[in-house]
């Protein structure tokens, strides 16, 4: 090996070591990475016994009264709202927005404590308490309902607003447990989608206030198959909420 490889190598190395150390510090010292000049996506790790993932991208201007939580489906994660352009559009319009990696998703380990339904609706409040999020609004699509569902049930108090996707495990729960929910909905899915989105509605139409957007010619991750529509309707909702 020339002297030139073994630097090189020894380089690489100290990356990985840099990267390493980067994300497994506690949020405050969290590593920074840098995409736009004019936006700063934060990378960090929750604290505590399953540590999760977060992206997260502080407001450009004041602050609105609401923080955006951003969870995902199967095939995604916390990165697909940073490529998206949810992460920074959210945050020139005044929002606070985090991104979370689910348990075995992302840069997050997977959990014991995920294998139960209180156990998910713990680990999510336990998540906005670390990140210190006091209202927020829940972005739920497809599998995340699996956290956001109880989650709601348990804890709907403490969200300003609940934004299903086309959830899982909305038929869990039952008629009476939706109507108590008083939290502001939006209830969004792509109009292609002919298998979660009509299934989740029939439940999640019981939520007492709540309205409803279609997107059109749009699938079951309608957000990325139109994510300027997608864009206009979640600031939309945001904008108006009390
Ligand atoms: C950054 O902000 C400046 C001033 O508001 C603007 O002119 C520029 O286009 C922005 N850059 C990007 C990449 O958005
Ligand atoms: C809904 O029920 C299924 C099957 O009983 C279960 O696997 C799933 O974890 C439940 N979902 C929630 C959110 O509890
Ligand atoms: C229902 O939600 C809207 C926001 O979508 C909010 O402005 C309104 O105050 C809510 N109504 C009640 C009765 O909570």
């Amino acid at each position: 090996m020339s002297r030139y490889q073994a630097a090189v190598l020894g380089l690489g190395l100290l990356f990985l070591l840099l990267l390493y150390v980067g994300l497994s510090r506690p949020p405050e010292q969290a590593s920074w990475l840098w995409r736009d000049p004019n936006v700063t996506i934060l990378a960090g790790v929750t604290p505590g016994s399953s540590p999760i993932f977060y992206r997260e991208v502080l407001p450009l201007h004041q602050a609105r009264r609401s923080e955006v939580v951003l969870l995902h489906g199967k095939a995604f994660s916390s990165h697909t709202w940073e490529r998206l352009g949810t992460l920074k559009l959210l945050s020139q319009r005044g929002y606070r927005t985090i991104a979370l990696d689910l348990p075995g998703f992302g840069n997050s380990a997977a959990s014991r404590e995920a294998s139960t339904e209180a156990g998910r609706a713990r680990l999510l409040e336990r998540v906005l308490q670390d990140l210190k999020v006091h209202n927020a609004v829940l972005v739920s699509p497809s599998l995340s309902g699996l956290y956001a569902l109880p989650f709601l049930m348990q804890g709907h108090l403490q969200l300003r607003g609940f934004v299903p996707i086309a959830p899982t495990s909305t038929q869990n729960y039952s008629q009476e447990q939706f109507w108590a929910v008083k939290t502001p909905t939006l209830i969004l899915y792509g109009e292609l989608d002919h298998i979660l989105a009509p299934e989740s509605l029939r439940q999640l139409r019981h939520l007492p206030n709540h309205s409803v957007v279609k997107l059109p010619n749009a699938g079951h991750a309608c957000y990325l198959h139109r994510p300027r529509d997608f864009h206009l309707v979640l600031l939309d909702f945001l904008d108006h909420l009390p």
